[in-house]
């Protein structure tokens, strides 16, 4: 049974840890080694993943006592952090994840989310109603990423009432 509640500063070091091993065991299919050693690299930053989690809503997926996912947005209505555990994908934790978001962001009046959306992450953010507002790549200094920035608006959310 999957619990789904708001993180704790004590749970930062284990999101990262999350974090990086879902990049490196679930990105890796749709990215290139470099990318992914970069990517690890920005995400496994203390001090930069400190001030998303301070800045930012956060809420976790928990499985009995382990980590299983986590989400964050800022206060804005962007989707910054979405990580499904490498042993816990497929499982309907990513959608409940963001389901839990929406209904917050726009419960605060915000009238259109954002997220910049991985090519692994895509198939998940169309089945909730989001289109893609243009393919970018991101500068990660000595790679780019490519990915895509998508959004949705307020009144297609699925469930208002969760
Ligand atoms: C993308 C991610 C968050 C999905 O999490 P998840 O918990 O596995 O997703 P769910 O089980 O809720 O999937 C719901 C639906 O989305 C779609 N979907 C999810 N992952 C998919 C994939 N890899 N390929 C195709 N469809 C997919 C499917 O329709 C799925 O329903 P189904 O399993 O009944 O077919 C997870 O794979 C992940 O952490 N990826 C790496 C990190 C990442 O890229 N984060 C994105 C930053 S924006």
């Amino acid at each position: 049974m999957i619990d789904y509640r708001p993180a704790t500063e004590s749970e930062w070091p284990a999101i990262i840890d999350l974090c990086v091993e879902t990049i490196r065991h679930i990105n890796i299919r749709d990215y290139q080694q470099e990318q992914v050693r970069e990517w690890i690299n920005r995400i496994s930053n203390p001090g930069r993943m400190k001030n998303r989690l301070q800045d930012q809503s956060a809420w976790v997926a928990v499985d009995l006592r382990s980590l299983a996912g986590i989400i964050t947005w800022t206060s804005g209505g962007t989707i910054d952090l979405l990580y499904v555990g490498k042993n816990h994908q497929r499982q309907g934790i990513g959608n409940r994840l963001i389901s839990i978001a929406e209904n917050k962001i726009f419960q605060q009046g915000v009238a259109e989310i954002l997220v910049d959306v991985s090519i692994t992450a895509k198939p998940l953010f169309e089945q909730n109603g989001y289109r893609v507002i243009t393919p970018q790549l991101v500068d990660l200094g000595s790679v780019q990423l490519s990915n895509f920035k998508m959004t949705k608006r307020t009144g297609i959310a699925k469930d208002l009432n969760q």
